[in-house]
């Protein structure tokens, strides 16, 4: 059932195979959590998930770029002013870096306000010599170690949904409030970070920022009633996983009378879960939110069209994000074939590289890294085909945190595989510092400049 067929439904995906949903604890409780969530207020409108089609339809013609980015995932700890401040700082940098550096406008998603649940490769993980439920995200169930914290308790999703709603309203008040006033373009810059050569950089391209809103009151233009340089657009995103959580906040737009997953702007589905039969696409297929799909070497050509045909048979821009993961190694041979067949088929898409997920390695010491070397190696594989087939390069997709933590290796004041245990505090996957995300948005930037 394709988007626009009046035989979906919210509820449509229950009669296909749903890969990496929880075992929930308790049925009776499940059923109470979707009751009850759907009865809440949506968490974004309609028009706002139009607005960031349209800005995406922008990427697709190759007129702007998409910065998606934020946590792998986000823990209900730390769903506190200071965390969300620190993020939206990094993405605040980057986007600068990016903006003046191309000269293009950046959206900017975050992977934030509702990034609660985990796909997982294995079903257990051994901690401690113990057995348990691999982790899935607490809005299923606690990181602690033990067999009853492991429990998937559908409370849990009623939870999530707040923590998704007080997460969204602080990035609200910040973003139209005044914190992302580009007339703070150096407050941005933590202490941490400026002291690093990219820190360094950054100040400097601060300065010629503060200059040129100078230059532009000086001619006359008056920079106070100019909203663009006061508020930003900061859209929300997560991984469309657990289809008991999206569907009871997925609601019929009152103006145009189609569905939308009202628990965030836009919805990406995973690598482990765009199986063509399966039930995230047939649910996805018919929400209007721009809806974005992972594509690990594992997937073909036919695959892309295919998929690409199911999710966008409207063919409008802006409505389907690739989100390309294939590995440093991989990228230069294997993106070229996708890129061409999706434009012999004729169906925009918007093409993301998301340099993290195919390039994890482990330490001898068996922690999970990624090397900042590597991360550049896709990013510049992924311009350099986009280059050979002359399709565009829309935007990149990272993993990073505000704060000083050593997750991955290397990039400026590089991380080196001993500092590893000094600050590891992902819940999932390594995330960039904020040091290595503004050196890495400084280099985009250059890629940028070059395509
Ligand atoms: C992720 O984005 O955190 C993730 C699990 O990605 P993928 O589906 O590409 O493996
Ligand atoms: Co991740």
């Amino acid at each position: 059932m394709a988007v626009g067929e009046q035989t979906w439904v919210p509820s449509s995906w229950r009669d296909l195979p749903a890969r990496q949903q929880p075992e929930w604890s308790d049925e009776n409780a499940l059923a109470a959590a979707r009751e009850r969530l759907r009865a809440l207020p949506p968490l974004v409108f309609a028009g706002e998930a139009r607005a960031l089609q349209t800005a995406l339809a922008e990427v697709c013609e190759g007129r702007a770029f998409l910065l998606q980015a934020g946590d792998c995932v986000e823990s209900f700890h730390e769903v506190t002013a200071v965390a969300i401040r620190e993020k939206l700082k990094v993405l605040l940098q980057m986007s600068a870096v990016l903006t003046y550096g191309a000269t293009l406008p950046v959206v900017k998603v975050g992977r934030i306000a509702g990034q609660f649940a985990k796909p997982r490769s294995e079903p257990v993980e051994v901690v401690d010599g113990v057995e348990l439920p691999s982790f899935r995200g607490h809005v299923v169930h606690s990181e602690e170690p033990t067999p009853a914290a492991r429990i998937a308790d559908p409370d849990r999703l009623v939870q999530g949904y707040y923590h998704a709603a007080s997460t969204l309203n602080l990035l609200r008040a910040f973003t139209k409030g005044g914190y992302a006033d580009l007339t703070l373009v150096h407050t941005w810059n933590r202490e941490f970070v400026a002291s690093s050569p990219a820190g360094q950089q950054y100040e400097a391209l601060a300065d010629e920022i503060e200059k040129a809103l100078r230059f532009m009151q000086a001619i006359g233009i008056d920079l106070a009633t100019e909203r663009t340089l006061h508020e930003i657009d900061v859209w929300t995103s997560h991984e469309g996983l657990l289809l008991d959580y999206e569907e009871p906040l997925t609601r019929q737009d009152s103006l145009t009378g189609q569905w939308y997953d009202c628990s965030a702007h836009l919805l990406w589905i995973g690598e482990r879960t765009r199986d063509l039969d399966g039930a995230h696409v047939a649910f996805f297929s018919g929400v209007h939110n721009p809806i974005g799909v992972k594509l690990g070497p594992a997937a073909t050509p036919a695959d892309a069209v295919a998929l690409a045909e199911r999710l966008n048979p409207d063919r409008i821009p802006g409505r389907l994000t690739f989100i390309a993961r294939l590995g440093a190694e991989e990228v230069r041979e294997a993106l070229p074939p996708l890129l061409r067949a999706v434009r012999e088929a004729e169906i925009p898409v918007v093409w993301v590289c998301d340099p993290m997920h195919a390039n994890l390695v482990r330490t001898p010491s068996g922690r999970k890294t990624r090397h900042f070397d590597s991360i550049m190696a896709e990013l510049q594989g992924f311009f350099a085909a986009h280059r050979e087939v002359g399709t565009w390069p829309g935007g990149i997709h990272i993993e990073f945190t505000g704060e000083d933590v050593t997750e991955c290796l290397g990039g400026s004041e590089a991380v080196s595989e001993v500092q590893l245990d000094h600050r590891y505090e992902t819940l999932c996957d390594p995330r960039l510092n904020g040091r290595q995300s503004l050196d890495l948005a400084f280099r985009v930037a250059d890629l940028m400049r070059a395509a």
